[in-house]
């Protein structure tokens, strides 16, 4: 897997089941100057569903399923390195907080020379009712597929538990900061800022 540019972007991952809430972080966090917000399902939802890259998304998430690596890596490249050119991303000045990428190990080992990753942010929601009375919410609001039966939300959170989540030990203990997500919205975010102060404005 090639980019075309050679900048390494300073991140931040937003790690959680669906329903954990790392859009709904991201999206705040992408208002504050200095941090850039890149969801991956956002990348893949904003394509024309006719072309390949559209179908490969319909297919694969209306199943609950992941995207085949190289897709999604191609697309995801395509896209940030389009913020990049044209001065949305700044990678130079913007921590890149990313949500849904890398998703399994493998997308991690692709990105590896890639993301520069000073803190994983992993939301973790214990109750997993509070999850999908969310995401049953969500479905009625938004037009989301994969919201659409509890047999795909099952499956969904199946296919975190076997390949998401191993993403965690990949990037290992002391790069990860565990954030109550069944907390109230403004809580979680307080958590996170609260981390990224704690480590400082370089992240270390
Ligand atoms: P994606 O869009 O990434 O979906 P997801 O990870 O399943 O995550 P969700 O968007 O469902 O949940 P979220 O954690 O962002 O929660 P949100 O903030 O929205 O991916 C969709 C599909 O695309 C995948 O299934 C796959 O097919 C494909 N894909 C994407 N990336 C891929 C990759 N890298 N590789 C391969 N395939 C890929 O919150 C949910 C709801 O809860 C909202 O209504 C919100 O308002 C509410 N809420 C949030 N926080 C709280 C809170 N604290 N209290 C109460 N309500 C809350």
């Amino acid at each position: 897997m090639s980019f075309n540019s050679v900048v390494v972007y300073h991140s931040i991952l937003l790690l959680g089941a669906p329903g954990s809430g790392k859009g709904t972080q991201g999206k705040i966090l992408g208002t504050i100057p200095g941090f850039y917000h890149c969801a991956c399902g956002d990348v893949f939802r904003a394509v024309d569903p006719r072309s390949d890259y559209g179908k490969a998304f319909i297919h694969y998430s209306s199943k609950g399923q992941l995207v085949p690596d190289d897709v999604t890596i191609g697309l995801w490249a395509a896209q940030i390195e389009s913020m990049e050119r044209t001065g949305r991303f700044k990678p130079e000045t913007d921590f890149l907080v990313l949500d849904g990428i890398p998703r399994n190990v493998n997308q991690a080992k692709i990105l590896i020379d890639k993301l520069d990753v000073r803190r994983v942010f992993h939301l973790d929601c214990p109750d997993k009712s509070k999850v999908y009375d969310r995401l049953k919410r969500r479905a009625l609001k938004e037009n989301r597929i994969d919201d659409i039966n509890d047999e795909v939300i099952e499956r969904r959170q199946q296919i975190y538990e076997q390949e998401t989540k191993p993403v965690l030990d990949f990037y290992g203990e002391k790069l990860i900061t565990e954030v109550d997500s069944a907390q109230l919205p403004y809580q979680v975010l307080r958590d996170i800022l609260t981390a990224i102060e704690h480590h400082g404005d370089g992240l270390e």
